[in-house]
This record gives C-alpha cells, structure tokens and sequence, in this order.
C-alpha cells in the first residue's frame, strides 16, 4: 500500500526544501565513482517533483550546489555542471506538460556560460506556468543570500529609497533571493548528516526539520510521503503553549 493515502491533503506544507545529500556515498558504497551517484540522483529529482505536484505542493526548493560546492574537485565540477545543463534541457517539455514553473536562487554569475544560458533558457520557457514552483538552489549559500541583502538594503538606504527606521523583518524578507516565496514548513536532508550546510538560515527559523538514513539517489515519492505524514504528526507551536495551539 502506498502511504500517500494517509496524508491529510488540508493539511499539506506549502513549501518543503530539501538538501539533497549523498550521492557520493551511494555510488562509493557501489564502487562506482562519485559522479555515478550525481547521475542517479536525478532520476530522485524526477520523481519527487512530480511527486510534489501530484500531492499539490505549492513550493519545492531543492539544494543542487551550495557555494562551498565550488571548492570540490575540478573534474567533479564539470561533471555535475554538465549533467544540470543536459538535465534542465531534458526536462523542460515535461515540466511545460505538467504546468511546473522553475526559479533559481543563487550566485548565478559563478555559473559557466553554458550552464547560466540552459538555465535562463528554462526560467523563460517555463515562466507562464502556474502549478508548482520549482526553486533550484544553484551556487547558492544562506550567508552569501544574506549579505548580498544587506548590500542592497545599505544601496537603498544611501540612495534615499528606504528608511532606516522603516526596516522590520518584512523589508528583510524582500531582500532576499527568496523574496516571492513563502517560508518553507518542511526540511528534509537525505543521507545521515544532521546539518543545515548554509541553506536558507533566515527561512527555515520555524521549519520542521526531518532527517532520514537514506541516501539521495535511493529516494523516491514513497519517502517523502514519509516526510510529510511525520510532519503532520507533529504540533506547530511558534512560541505558544500546547494547551494555546490546540484550543
Ligand atoms: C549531494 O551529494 C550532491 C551535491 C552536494 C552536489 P554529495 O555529493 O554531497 O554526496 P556525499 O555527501 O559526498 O555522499
Ligand atoms: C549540501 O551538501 C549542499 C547540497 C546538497 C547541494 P554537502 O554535502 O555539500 O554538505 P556538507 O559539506 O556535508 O555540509
Ligand atoms: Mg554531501
């Protein structure tokens, strides 16, 4: 039996982001180099975005490259800058056909010209689409985000575009690079490691966090069906008292 007919469709998270992690390990576990591993991880993406537009999800942010990814080996680089280029290519009629937009968040211009051009590309080709949003982090690091706001901010208020005094966390908010998009309520990472690793430090202050054993490459819709039935088990306080959220 498939778990997804447990899950309380009023009750779904409308964003849930999730560092897709070990992929590496999964194709070292198999004797296989790591780029193995990127490759197969793909096939995860495919089905937990359609999975996600299937169940109605609103927002799926998925953490491709983080900033710090930069500093791996060359050759590993290239390999997964190649697979994202064929990759976004290969997807975009199938993302048109199931009405999925994509949006990027991240440092863009670090990019190779053939990556950044695929990628434009996919932005404009899927721009009319109105079911799920698809984020892909890409070269993208909370704390590059957050000082990247802050020089905005500095820029505008220099300029005589924003007051000092006027600046509460809804200003910040529409600094980031996040700005269009609602809170994620769910954080998954795949693979055993129990870290943030600079994703979306500001966004997730109130996200239920899940971690799961199982590597990357090895999830699937059955999995985040898992996700989200722990997520609705649990009570979402703010701050407040038990007796306060339940009454
Ligand atoms: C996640 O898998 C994919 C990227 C970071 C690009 P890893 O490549 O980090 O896999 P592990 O953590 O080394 O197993
Ligand atoms: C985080 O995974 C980044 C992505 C999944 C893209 P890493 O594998 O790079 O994180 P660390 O280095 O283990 O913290
Ligand atoms: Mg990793």
């Amino acid at each position: 039996m498939s778990l997804r007919v447990l899950i309380d469709e009023n009750r779904l998270p409308e964003h849930i982001a999730i560092i897709m992690d070990g992929n590496g390990r999964w194709a070292q576990e198999q004797g296989q180099d790591r780029l193995f591993g990127h490759f197969h991880g793909v096939a995860s993406v495919r089905d937990i975005v359609e999975g996600s537009a299937e169940l109605g999800i609103k927002y799926l942010t998925l953490y491709a490259f983080s900033t710090e990814n930069w500093d791996r080996p060359k050759e590993e680089v290239a390999g997964l800058m190649g697979l994202l280029v064929e990759t976004i290519r290969k997807e975009v009629p199938i993302l048109n056909k199931n009405n999925i937009r994509i949006h990027v968040i991240g440092e863009l211009s670090m990019l190779p010209d053939h990556a950044h051009n695929a990628l434009e590309e996919a932005l404009d080709m899927t721009s009319a689409n109105t079911g799920l949003n698809l984020i892909l982090a890409l070269s993208y690091s909370s704390r590059w985000e957050l000082v990247n706001a802050v020089k905005k901010i500095a820029t505008d208020v220099q300029e005589g575009k924003l007051a000092p005094e006027t600046i509460g966390q809804d200003t910040l908010q529409q600094y980031l690079a996040t700005s269009a998009f609602p809170d994620p309520e769910l954080m998954i990472r795949t693979s055993g490691e129990y870290r943030i690793s600079n994703f979306l430090l500001y966004q997730l202050a109130y996200a239920e966090l899940y971690f799961t054993q199982t590597r990357w490459p090895d999830f699937r819709k059955e999995n985040l069906y898992e996700a989200i039935l722990d997520f609705q088990k649990r009570e979402r306080r703010f701050g407040k008292t038990s007796q306060q959220v339940s009454s």
